[in-house]
């Protein structure tokens, strides 16, 4: 082949995703050459510890120095899989300037730093892809930002973390503890670095600020995302849930409403019948709806090696064919509107309440009344056992403001009815 037509890459990591890109680079060679007429080289890995042995990558191409990527001028492409806001931010800034295209599945970074790394990569006409950012191999970053630009998008909910759903999947059909269940996601590859980031669902928050940025063409940033993990849940909620006919799955929605966005990601109770109640195991699932296009929905593995490392690769022949004709640095999603946030308290929901009330007569009445009294209404009670010499109270809520809905716990907590506030979960509610 023609020497101009291989290009020379730089991988940074080769963790869990980088080994995956370097093995998958390895095993679609000659796809590559069919599909592009050209071919990718991987010319050096870049890793904090240069002695660890990494199957399959050999050592010569190992190097814990930036600068030797940096100032290789036959490096041309850039791919990002090592994580975290520093160094990648300097190193991917680093990289654009130098006019070398770039794909991360950095959403970490991205969350935050996209609009402006977008903007510095259309100045320099560099690429800058990240699909693998936002639900491992499902196709959404480029669906959102082509294929769907007419679809005059007002929602999108989904699964975008595949450490939790794998966890309420084995809680729930195993019975499996949740420390046991994080481990096992930790050992397949689907956990961060720190799970603290996927169970208190700030890696959806994450995913869910990047894609409402695309969608919307306004510019969301993660601390705009309202957000609420599963560390709180309980095998008790697992339990109740599917007493009820629902699921608990940990669910990132963003919508358009009275012109103000809404961005949250939160554990939710979804009814069996519902798509999303079958998305198990570390599958995720993205639901869009568009004025124009109407529903849409997007399923596969959001995380583990090889589906990430599909995605990853699935850029690198995109940018791999641009650069062989010429055709770098259109990249699309830059935000072009400034859309409000809408506070979370102004936003509705459905609210399952489980409380241990006192047994003595007039009870329900009085949590009817202070629930009534702050506009939440009440579609479904159902009066349990008796636990701790008090009954066990289960109440379903209409589609409620949050801000109501606090005000009226924060009132049941201080009266002498309400013995414990054992669970509040919201519930699925039909636009
Ligand atoms: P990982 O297993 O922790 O691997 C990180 C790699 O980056 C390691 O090889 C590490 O080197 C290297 N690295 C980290 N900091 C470095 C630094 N300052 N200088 C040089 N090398 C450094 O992480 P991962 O799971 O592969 O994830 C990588 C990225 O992909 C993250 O942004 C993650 O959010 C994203 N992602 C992951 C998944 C998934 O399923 N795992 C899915 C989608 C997106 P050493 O090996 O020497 O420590
Ligand atoms: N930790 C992430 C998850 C990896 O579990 O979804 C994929 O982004």
């Amino acid at each position: 082949m023609d020497n101009k037509n291989v290009i020379r890459a730089a991988l940074l990591g080769a963790g869990t995703v980088g080994s995956g890109v370097y093995a998958l680079s390895g095993m679609l060679a000659d796809e590559m050459v069919q599909k592009t007429g050209g071919s990718l080289e991987i010319k050096k890995v870049l890793v904090r510890d240069i002695s660890k042995k990494r199957d399959g990558i050999p050592a010569e191409v190992l190097t814990d120095n930036w600068k030797e990527i940096l100032e290789d001028e036959e490096i041309q492409l850039v791919i990002e899989v090592m994580g975290g806001i520093e160094p990648a931010k300097t190193y991917i800034t680093e990289a654009i300037l130098a006019g070398k295209q770039v794909v991360s599945a950095n959403k970490d970074l991205l969350a935050d730093y996209g609009q402006e790394l977008l903007r510095l990569a259309e100045d320099h006409g560099v690429d800058l892809q990240f699909e693998a950012a936002v639900a491992g191999a499902i196709p959404i970053i480029r669906p959102l930002k082509q294929s769907m630009s007419a679809s005059m998008l007002t929602e999108i909910m989904g699964i975008v973390n595949g450490t939790t759903n794998y966890i309420l999947t084995k809680m729930t059909e195993e019975g499996m503890g949740y420390k046991e269940a994080l481990k096992k996601a930790t050992e397949l590859g689907y956990a961060e670095a720190d799970p603290t980031s996927d169970v208190e669902g700030y890696d959806a928050g994450r995913k869910m600020a990047i894609l409402a940025s695309l969608a919307y063409n306004s510019e969301v940033v993660f601390s705009d995302v309202y957000t609420e993990g599963i560390t709180n849940l309980t095998a008790e909620d697992v339990y109740y849930a599917s007493e009820f006919d629902y699921v608990i799955k940990l669910i990132g929605m963003a919508r358009i409403d009275d012109g103000k966005l809404e961005v949250k990601v939160h554990p939710l109770l979804i009814p069996n019948h519902h798509p999303l109640a079958s998305v198990r195991d570390s599958f995720n699932a993205v639901f869009v709806h568009g004025e124009a296009s109407d529903d849409a929905m997007f399923m596969g593995r959001g995380a583990g090696k090889m589906p990430t490392a599909s995605a990853v690769m699935g850029d690198a022949i995109t940018v791999l064919r641009n650069i062989l004709h010429d055709n770098c640095g259109w990249n699309g999603g830059i935000a072009y509107k400034k859309l409000p946030i809408k506070p979370i308290g102004e936003t509705k929901s459905r609210f399952f309440l489980r409380l241990l009330v006192s047994e003595k007569p007039g009870s329900l009445a009085n949590i009817a009344s202070v629930l009534g009294n702050n506009d939440v209404s009440i579609d479904q009670v159902v009066s349990k056992h008796t636990v701790k010499g008090a009954s066990e109270l289960v109440i379903i809520t209409g589609s409620v403001l949050e801000q109501d809905f606090n005000n009226a716990m924060a009132i049941l907590k201080g009266t002498s009815v309400v013995k414990e506030v054992c669970g509040v979960i919201r519930v699925y509610c039909e636009s």
